[in-house]
């Protein structure tokens, strides 16, 4: 017989994880409820503040669970947003507003853009993960990052559970950053993003491997669709597919050094890979770091240093969270020992 608990909110308890983020780590929270509109979040949060004996101060809001590093059981609510849907808010002569869900999928929201004409994310193909993380770290990839497409997001203060409305410059976006991993950690639930798409399509195909792919792919008419398809390519080439071997994408963040440490660094090590930034600091590959310190390949039990990017820990199997964090620390340790750089972890920690 389910408990009043239960019955009345739907929330489970002692509830597994594993199939809730990419890593596959096997671990449980305390509680788990899901919310697929705001009115039902609002209901929910109502409820937990009249309830006494939960641990309701700090509820963990769970998307995708791409970017997430779980070191051991939940002691928490977990709150999976679920809100759907995609729809046209607003639209000019060159441009149209689409309000998601923050539930909705990345990448089915990608492909709806690309079904419809609308560019400017298909640089952003095949990213895990749902709408209402993509603000949370700026998510970026293949020279285009969210904030170039963001128009504002709508968010439910955990606490106050008034409802507020978030501009780009609110956001305080930067690399893989904004204001809601620092400021405001842990105090909002996004509920919808409205990003800004051009029906004029502004081709991006300066960086890295697309110019390639695309002459591979002998496209002769550029189109969003075409470089949605290269970036693709390039991707499933060589980042390990979640479904088979957990990971969280990049695990560490590219450090940013002044120009002087660089020309230091290019010295002692000329094949350095780095990209001038225009704060003339440069930008370093940390995967080009992190080979050059024997990891890449790396497993030990089953946490590894993926074999095609060094960048990327992964879950073979039975890693615990805490054998991938431990991993991260010692590959974090020999690369501040051989080059005095400091990586900063990318994944969430929990
Ligand atoms: P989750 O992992 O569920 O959550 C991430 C953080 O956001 C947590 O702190 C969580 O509490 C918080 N959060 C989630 N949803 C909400 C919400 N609605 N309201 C408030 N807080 C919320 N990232 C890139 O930027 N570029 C890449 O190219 C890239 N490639 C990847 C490739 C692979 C194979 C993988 C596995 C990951 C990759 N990532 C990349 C990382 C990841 O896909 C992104 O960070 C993604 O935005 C995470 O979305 P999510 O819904 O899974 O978030
Ligand atoms: N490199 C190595 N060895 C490796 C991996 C990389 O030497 O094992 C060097 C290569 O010279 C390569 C360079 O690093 O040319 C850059 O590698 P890559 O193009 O794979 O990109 P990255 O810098 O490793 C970043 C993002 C990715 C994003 C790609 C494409 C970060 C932390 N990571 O990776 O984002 O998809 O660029 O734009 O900024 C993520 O955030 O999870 C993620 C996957």
């Amino acid at each position: 017989m389910p408990t009043p608990i239960q019955i009345k909110l739907m929330i489970q308890e002692n509830f597994s994880l594993k199939p809730f983020n990419t890593f596959g780590i096997d671990v449980h929270a305390r509680f788990f409820s899901r919310f697929n509109n705001v009115e039902s979040l609002r209901q929910l949060l109502d409820d937990l503040k009249q309830m006494s004996g939960l641990p309701i101060d700090t509820p963990l809001v769970l998307g995708g669970g791409s970017n997430v590093l779980f070191t051991g059981d939940v002691n928490r609510l977990v709150i999976k947003n679920e809100i759907s849907g995609i729809r046209l808010v607003a639209e000019d002569e060159d441009h149209v507003y689409l309000q998601a869900g923050a539930g909705v999928n990345w990448h089915q929201f990608v492909l709806y853009c690309l079904e419809n004409n609308y560019a400017g994310v298909e640089n952003l193909s095949l990213i895990p993960g749902n709408v209402g993380a993509s603000p949370m770290q700026n998510i970026g990839a293949y020279g285009v990052e969210i904030k170039d497409v963001f128009h504002e997001l709508e968010a439910v203060h955990l606490e106050e559970q008034t409802t507020v409305v978030f501009s780009k410059t609110d956001c305080a976006f930067g690399y893989r950053e904004s204001v809601f991993k620092h400021k405001h950690k842990s105090s909002f639930v996004i509920t919808s993003v409205t990003y800004k798409l051009s029906k004029k399509p502004h081709f991006n195909t300066s960086y890295g491997a697309i110019e390639a792919e695309l002459q591979k792919m002998q496209v002769k008419d550029l189109s969003i669709q075409a470089i949605a398809k290269a970036v693709i390519n390039i991707r499933t080439s060589k980042l390990p597919d979640p479904q088979v071997i957990g990971n969280a994408g990049s695990f560490f963040k590219n450090p940013e050094v002044p120009a002087e440490k660089y020309e230091a660094l290019k010295e002692q090590h000329p094949s350095i890979v780095g990209y001038k930034l225009d704060n003339g600091h440069v930008k370093l590959a940390a995967g080009w770091l992190i080979e050059q310190c024997g990891w890449k390949g790396y497993r030990k039990g089953d946490a590894g240093c993926h074999v095609k990017q060094a960048l990327v820990l992964v879950n073979y199997g039975k890693a615990s969270g805490k054998e991938i964090f431990d991993l991260s620390t010692a590959i974090l340790d020999s690369v501040q020992d051989k080059f005095g750089v400091l990586l900063e972890r990318e994944v969430n920690i929990i």
